[in-house]
C-alpha cells in the first residue's frame, strides 16, 4: 500500500526513481510523483493516475539531480488527485516527504500547526509530518528540552522531533533543500529497506525497487531512522540512540519480479505454482526418512504438539487458506481449530486460554489487520506463529517463530501462488503434528508421498488453460456467478468467487454447496453460471444432488471433477462445462481445485479488458485498518 523509493548517488535520480516506482506500482496506483533535489529549491512533479501519467509530465532528458524521492499512492486521507499525491512539501518549502502509512493524530497536529502559522494545501495526513519537520527545523537552536547534539544536523534533529509527535504508522523518506547531499528515512509499522550499492543508496518500501541496483540491504526496524550522505550512512533510533544494522542479502532476483514472457504477473504466478510449491516443500519433506522438517518452528514443536486449540487468523485470500488449515488441523492432527478474520479477532475480546496457539497467515507480512491480531494474541498470552511469504516482514518479526512460504515474490494484486504455498505449509504442519499425536508411521509415509506429488499434478491442470479460457469466453456476458464446494473445497469456492470479483469485477458469491438451498438458490435463473467443485470424496453424492438442483432451475454448470469420473457426464447438459483435476485425497485437493478457478478468473478479466495486475481500488498489501 503506497510505494516509496528514494535515491542518493552519482547517477541521475529521475530514471532510477521512475524504474523503481514501476516495480512498486502493484502497492498502489492512483497517483504518483517525484521530488528532485540539486542546487536550488526542490522540484516536485506529481499527478493523478499511474506512473505512465507521471512520465508524461517529466522531461525524459533530465539527468541533473542525483538525489530524489518517488511515490506511488493508494489513497487513504484525501481523494486521489494531484494535490494529494506525494511528495509533499512543507509550508516553508524546504522539505519534501514521501510517506506510506497513516498518521492517526494528524487532525489535532494540523490545527496546532495552523495556529503556529503553518499553511496546508492538501487533505493528507502526510503534509502534517512535512509541516512538523519545517516547524521544528525553525526551532532547532532554541529547544531547551532536546538540545542539538554535537555533530547532529538540524535536519535530522527536526525529523526526530516531528516523528515523536505523530501517532500511527509511517515509512518515510525526506529531503531538505538546505542539505542537497542528505536523505533521511524512518519507519514505524510500514516497511523501509535501504539498498546499499557502490557509492549509491536506494531507500524503498519494498526490495523490488532495489534488486536491480544491489542485493545488499539493511532492513530498518520500527522506530529506527537512517541518515544517508554521499560519504555513507548511519542508523539510529528516532530517540537518537545509535544502532548497528547488519547488511543482509536480498533473497530474490530481478528475474523473479519480471514478466518473463507472460502477459501478466498474475498469469506468471499461476504458472509458477508447481515450482513455488516444490521450493516450499523441498528441504522440508524428507522422502527418505518419511519426515517433515520445519526448521523455523523446530524449537516449539513440543509445545505445539500439546496445542489444545488453534486459532488461524488472516485477511483476504490468506483467510481462505486459513479455512483450509482449520479442516487440515482437525482432520490430520485432531486439534480443534477455528479461523477468524484478523480484523474481527482483534476487536471481539477473544478468549485465549492455556494451550491456545494462534497462527497468522499473510503473503506480504505487512497487512495491518493481521499484524494487529498478532499483537492482540501476544498480549493475551498466546504463542503466535507466522506463515508468511516476505522474509523479514513486520508479521514475520512480530511472531514467536514461523514458517516461510519461499514462494518467491508475488506481484499480481490477486494472490495465487501464495494461497497454494500457505495451504502447503499448513498441510506440512498438520501432518507433522498428526505424526506426533496419533498418525501411524505407515500412514505418514502415504501422506508425505501424496503431498510430494502435488506440484506435478498442478502441471496437468495448467495444461487446460486454453480450455478454461473457452469456458470463461462462453460465459463472459454473465454478471452474477456462484461458486460452490463442500468440506475441504468449501474455502476454495470462497477463493474462486473472490478471484473473479477482484479482477474482472463480476459479482460472485462463494458458498458451502448445501447452504445454497437456504437462500441463494433464489438467484438461480436461466444461464447463471454456477461453478461446482465436485471432486471425489465423501461428499461427492451430496454435491451431485446440489448440481441437479441448480440445473433444474436453469443454471449453467461449470464443474471441477476428478479425472476418470464416469458419472459426472450424466448430470451435465449440452451447455455445461467440465474441468478435471488428477485424483488426490480430499485434504490435498484445495491445492489442485483452486488452479482452474484462478485461471477462470484470469481469463474472464482479460476477456473483459480489465487491468489484471492492477485491479481498481485494490492494493497488494493493505497497511491500514
Ligand atoms: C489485500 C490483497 C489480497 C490479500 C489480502 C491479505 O486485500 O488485495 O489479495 O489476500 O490483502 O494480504 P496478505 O499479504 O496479508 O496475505
Amino acid at each position: 500500500m503506497c510505494g516509496i523509493v528514494a535515491y542518493l548517488g552519482k547517477k541521475a535520480a529521475q530514471p532510477i526513481l521512475i524504474e523503481g516506482l514501476k516495480r512498486l506500482e502493484y502497492r498502489g496506483y492512483d497517483s504518483a510523483g517525484v521530488a528532485l533535489l540539486g542546487a536550488g529549491p526542490i522540484k516536485i512533479k506529481k499527478t493523478r493516475g499511474r506512473i505512465a501519467a507521471l512520465e508524461e509530465i517529466l522531461d525524459p532528458s533530465n539527468t541533473v539531480e542525483t538525489l530524489g524521492l518517488g511515490h506511488t499512492r493508494w489513497a487513504t486521507h484525501g481523494e486521489p488527485n494531484t494535490i494529494n499525491a506525494h511528495p509533499h512539501l512543507d509550508y516553508t518549502g524546504k522539505f519534501a516527504i514521501v510517506h506510506n502509512g497513516i498518521i492517526e493524530n494528524y487532525a489535532t497536529l494540523k490545527t496546532w500547526l495552523q495556529n503556529e502559522g503553518a499553511e496546508f494545501v492538501s487533505e493528507t495526513d502526510t503534509e502534517v509530518i512535512a509541516a512538523l519537520i519545517g516547524y521544528f527545523y525553525g526551532q532547532s537552536d532554541q529547544d531547551k528540552q532536546y538540545p542539538l547534539q554535537a555533530g547532529q544536523h538540524k535536519f535530522e534533529w527536526a525529523v526526530q522531533r516531528a516523528l515523536e509527535k505523530v501517532y500511527g504508522t509511517f515509512g518515510v523518506a525526506i529531503v531538505c533543500s538546505d542539505c542537497p547531499g542528505m536523505l533521511i528515512g524512518a519507519k514505524k509499522g510500514s516497511p523501509l529497506i535501504l539498498g546499499v550499492g557502490d557509492n549509491e543508496y536506494i531507500l524503498a518500501s519494498d526490495a523490488a525497487a532495489i534488486v536491480e541496483h544491489t542485493t545488499q540491504a539493511i532492513y530498518l526496524a520500527d522506530n529506527e531512522m537512517v541518515i544517508i550522505t554521499p560519504e555513507g550512512f548511519h542508523t539510529k533510533t528516532i530517540q537518537n540512540v545509535a544502532v548497528n544494522k547488519e547488511l543482509k542479502e536480498i533473497e530474490f532476483s530481478l528475474e523473479q519480479i519480471e514478466l518473463g514472457g507472460f502477459e501478466h504477473h498474475m498469469l506468471k504466478e499461476i504458472f509458477e505454482q508447481p515450482k513455488a510449491l516444490a521450493t516450499c516443500m523441498g528441504g522440508r519433506i524428507d522422502l527418505q526418512n518419511k519426515r517433515i522438517k520445519l526448521g523455523g518452528i523446530a524449537t516449539y514443536l513440543r509445545d505445539l504438539t500439546r496445542t489444545k486449540r488453534m486459532i488461524l487468523t488472516a485477511c483476504g485470500t490468506a483467510f481462505h487458506a486459513g479455512l483450509v488449515g482449520e479442516f487440515l488441523f482437525e482432520h490430520l492432527a485432531r486439534i480443534p481449530a477455528e479461523t477468524e478474520y484478523a480484523s474481527e479477532f482483534r476487536y471481539r475480546n477473544p478468549i485465549v486460554e492455556d494451550g491456545t496457539v494462534v497462527i497468522a497467515i499473510s503473503q506480504s507480512g505487512e497487512t495491518l489487520d493481521t499484524f494487529a491480531a498478532v499483537e492482540e494474541a501476544k498480549e493475551r498470552g498466546a504463542r503466535v506463529f507466522g506463515i508468511v511469504n516476505v522474509v523479514g516482514s513486520t508479521i514475520a518479526r512480530a511472531t514467536d517463530a514461523g514458517i516461510y512460504l519461499h514462494a518467491g515474490p508475488e506481484i499480481g494484486v490477486a494472490s495465487t501462488k501464495a494461497f497454494t504455498g500457505q495451504v502447503a505449509v499448513l498441510t506440512m504442519l498438520a501432518i507433522e503434528l498428526g505424526r506426533r499425536r496419533h498418525i501411524s508411521s505407515g500412514e505418514i509415509e502415504r501422506h508425505i508421498d501424496e503431498l510430494s506429488q502435488i506440484p506435478d499434478k498442478i502441471e496437468t491442470i495448467l495444461a487446460q488453460s486454453d480450455h478454461i479460457k473457452e469456458i470463461a469466453a462462453s460465459n463472459i456476458d454473465r454478471d452474477n456467478w456462484l461458486f460452490l464446494g463442500r468440506g475441504f473445497n468449501y474455502p476454495v469456492a470462497l477463493e474462486g468467487a473472490l478471484k473473479l470479483k477482484e479482477i474482472s469485477y463480476i459479482h460472485a458469491e462463494g458458498l458451502p454447496a448445501a447452504e445454497m438451498k437456504h437462500g441463494p438458490i433464489a438467484l438461480i435463473h436461466d444461464g447463471m453460471p454456477a461453478v461446482f467443485i465436485a471432486t471425489a470424496g465423501p461428499q461427492y453424492d451430496k454435491i451431485m444432488g446440489n448440481i441437479s438442483e441448480v440445473r433444474a432451475r436453469g443454471g449453467r454448470i461449470i464443474v471441477v471433477a476428478t479425472e476418470g469420473d464416469e458419472n459426472i457426464a450424466s448430470v451435465l447438459g449440452r451447455d455445461d462445462h467440465l474441468i478435471t483435476i488428477p485424483d488426490a485425497p480430499e485434504h490435498l485437493q484445495p491445492m489442485l481445485t483452486v488452479i482452474p478457478l484462478q485461471l477462470l478468473a484470469y481469463h474472464a478479466a482479460v476477456l473483459r479488458g480489465q487491468d489484471v495486475d492492477k485491479p481498481r481500488n485494490l492494493a497488494k498489501s493493505v497497511t491500514v485498518e
